[in-house]
């Protein structure tokens, strides 16, 4: 049995008082662990290659799945024979569109239902066929050895294209997904009072999910239960999903997911490879690993959809905005998915402004369909608005900085004026500029750029909220302390790698006094472990962590009942310590916790912990400023970011180093965002997609990423937003960073670049 001086943090520690039956725990004036920067809990397993993600899982008669690949962005499958296949050596399951296996089953892209092999595909990728084998090559010989016919239908791979009237049609009923409308006030009156208006076409394109991690899972059946390792960020999501396309009860489908390398959005449901993983399962009676390709997670797995922005602002002479219109369109590929979900959302809401109208068309084209990706629609319509805030103080003479903090609204105008619990969007503008040293770095940039050199200078800022990232019901959290002293948190949330076990367990190491590596995690198995919701809209942190609170709180409360007996007072006096227990009226009575005589006999006591709701009448959002410096060579037409300083309000530093992480992958997932990431479809001819590997879509690489990237938290008390503060993080680093950059771009060359991303061919 561990000794309790391992076990617990400090001897003594002051830990949070324990409030009353009934009673909600008290907002932290002070922490002694949370907040610190902590290594991963888990940092020895991920590091040392031990942590076992479900890529590496491997079963006794592990046999490998593939999926057959329909080649044209829109085709028809007239015949399909699979006859040659089913006799190639290893080869221990087929299915196709007519097997009894697959013929009945629907899959849904969203609300729209297709049967789970629809002969007509409509996007390069979609699933026609799928086999299993012994090993992996034998599974793709076998697919080489499927012989289809393919009528190929004319396609549309261009979203500015998708309402002209001889456009081909994604879907009988038009390339329409749906419109969305949204105005206040009086755009009309707005530019007639403005003394400057700007107006201007931005596009971004389409960015492709890349997690490091690919998409997959293992499936394994025992008698009519279904075992899925998923890669995934939400185990509960994907037994629902698996459930009702399978018509199997809940109960019966356990997903797993341990670890998982990155989903971004991508990985918040499961897709048709996860199906087919457990029907060629069921059919070979063997355990099956399915995973995709790189190639095949291009095409088929999400993206973050292109955008055609049209932006026009008004502005009187003191930087009053007092128009802004907006219209955008963009394709959620051949099925609804979001195409232009939420790009609005920051014309809306980021800026105080009266007359305010917005205008989106969500179109099909001949791809796969979009996903969530990182901050959904944030960065295109940040890409936009915030190069016209800078061009709109261009024009009047205004620093960008003073513009911006001239126009902060204190509530959610888009919210029907709700106030917000805190904003610190005035705080990271004008202390981001600080640190960054805003006023030299522009006075530097305009003197150095006065000689003839053809490498120029540029600084350049920008502003975001995300409209999430407050969390919320439902979750629920069950925290057990053995009579050694040791805790076991039991909770459903995925550690979608950006340290969320690592939190948690600081969150129960400060309530409970144990240190954190004596907290032992269960997680993302919805056999063993809590409900929770996919990891996600950066609302992990601040939907579970309260409830890990509300749970510690109860084993402390239930602690004291147990050594009430032992210590002869009622337990309303007595105070849990850490490792001991106190009496408040008479401090000669205490008793360590490994002591209590309940605990020893019964060896463990267990809290369960609900999440609280989120403050009526309020919304909780999190903002940031991101300020960038670099140089540009306009003969190569290189760019170099130079630096970053990025100031975000989140609430409550949970854990400083887990946040400096996620502010520094955000500023690199912007640049990528901004400066080398796209999607390439041959769309004048075949529709297919041009670049499927890492070689020809670029990622940002160290070398395109500066060294100098400082991480600033404007740290606000928000005692509303939940119990420990904390706001979300995760998805507002990416929002401001490409905007950021062409506004230094601007300065640089005197160029507005409004197509995203720039890359060298766009600046020469
Ligand atoms: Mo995020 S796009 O909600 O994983």
């Amino acid at each position: 049995m561990a000794q309790d001086d391992n076990i617990y943090y400090t001897r003594g520690m002051e830990v949070p008082e324990t409030p009353e039956p009934g009673a909600t725990p008290e907002f932290w004036e002070k922490t002694a662990v949370v907040g610190k920067p902590s290594p991963r809990v888990d940092g020895y397993e991920r590091l040392s290659g031990t942590a076992v993600y479900p890529s590496d899982i491997k079963l006794p008669n592990m046999i490998y799945g593939a999926i057959l690949r329909c080649p044209h962005p829109n085709a028809r499958v007239k015949k399909l024979d699979a006859g040659r296949a089913r006799k190639m050596p290893g080869v221990r399951a087929v299915i196709t569109g007519d097997s009894d296996a697959a013929k009945n089953l629907k899959w849904r892209y969203d609300d729209f239902t297709t049967p789970l092999f629809d002969p007509h595909c409509r996007f390069e990728g979609e699933a026609v066929a799928a086999v299993a084998a012994d090993t992996p090559y034998q599974a793709r010989d076998a697919l080489a050895a499927i012989h289809v016919e393919y009528e190929v239908l004319p396609h549309l791979a261009d979203h500015d294209r998708a309402l002209d009237e001889n456009a081909p049609k994604v879907h009988e009923t038009g390339n329409l997904v749906g419109k969305d409308e949204y105005s206040r006030g009086d755009v009309q009156k707005g530019f007639a009072r403005a003394d400057t208006v700007v107006e201007r076409t931005y596009n971004t394109q389409c960015e492709l999910h890349t997690p490091m991690e690919l998409h997959g899972c293992v499936a394994n059946w025992d008698g009519d239960r279904l075992t899925i390792w998923e890669s995934s960020q939400g185990v509960y999501a994907v037994q629902s999903t698996i459930s009702e396309v399978l018509d199997l009860p809940f109960s019966r489908v356990r997903v797993i997911g341990h670890y998982m390398g990155g989903g971004f959005g991508s990985k918040l449901q499961p897709g048709k490879y996860t199906v087919l993983a457990a029907l060629l399962a069921r059919q070979a009676a063997r355990p099956v690993k399915m995973i995709l390709t790189r190639e095949e997670t291009y095409l088929s797995v999400g993206n973050r959809p292109a955008s055609t922005m049209h932006v026009k602002a008004g502005m009187r002479s003191d930087g009053t905005l007092t128009a802004l219109d907006f219209r955008c369109t963009g394709p959620s590929g051949a099925y609804p998915a979001g195409g232009t979900s939420l790009m609005d959302w920051l014309v809306r809401d980021l800026y105080q402004c009266d007359n305010v109208s917005c205008r989106s068309n969500d179109v099909y084209i001949n791809a796969g369909p979009a996903r969530p990706f990182r901050a959904p629609g944030h960065p295109q319509g940040s890409w936009a608005l915030e190069q016209m805030i800078d061009e709109l103080a261009g024009k009047t003479g205004m620093d960008p900085v003073d513009l911006r903090l001239k126009n902060i609204p204190e509530i959610s105008q888009a919210r029907g004026r709700m106030p917000y619990t805190t904003t610190g969007l005035a705080r990271c503008i004008r202390e981001g500029a600080e640190k960054f040293g805003w006023k030299d770095a522009v006075k530097k940039a305009r003197q150095h750029n006065q000689s003839n050199g053809h490498v120029k200078h540029g600084a350049g800022m920008a502003a975001c909220l995300w409209i999430a990232g407050g969390g919320g019901q439902p979750s629920t959290v069950v925290i057990r302390l053995f009579r050694d002293g040791s805790v076991n948190l039991n909770m459903g949330a995925s550690d979608i790698g950006t340290g969320t076990k690592t939190i948690m367990a600081l969150v129960a190491a400060e309530e409970l006094g144990v240190r954190p590596e004596m907290i032992q995690i269960e997680h993302a198995d919805t056999g063993t472990t809590q409900y929770a919701t996919p990891s996600g809209g950066s609302k992990t942190v601040p939907t579970e962590a309260p409830t890990v609170r509300n749970a510690a709180v109860e084993v402390k409360r239930r602690v004291l009942e147990m050594a009430s007996g032992d210590l002869g007072v009622p337990a309303e006096d007595l105070d849990y310590k850490g490792a001991e227990i106190v009496s408040r009226s008479d401090k000669d009575k205490r008793i360590r916790v490994t002591e209590v005589s309940r605990l020893k006999k019964r060896g463990v006591v267990v809290g369960v912990g609900y999440r609280g709701p989120n403050p009526a009448g309020k919304t909780v959002n999190p903002f940031g400023a991101q300020f960038c410096e670099l140089e540009v060579n306009q003969k190569t037409g290189e760019i170099r970011i130079l630096r970053f300083v990025a100031a975000h309000d989140s609430g409550r530093v949970m854990n400083r180093l887990t946040y400096d992480n996620q502010v520094f992958g955000g500023i690199v997932m912007g640049i990528g965002f901004g400066l080398t990431e796209f999607r390439q479809l041959d769309a004048r001819q075949t529709g297919k997609l041009c670049n499927r590997n890492w070689h020809d879509y670029k990622l940002p690489t160290a070398l395109d990423v500066p060294a100098d990237m400082e991480s600033l938290p404007i740290e606000i008390d928000d005692p509303e937003a939940n119990n420990t503060g904390a706001k979300g993080l995760g998805e507002p680093v990416t929002i401001p960073t490409a905007p950021a950059i062409a506004n230094a771009l601007y300065m640089a060359t005197g160029i507005r670049f409004t197509r995203a991303p720039v890359t060298p061919l766009e600046v020469r």
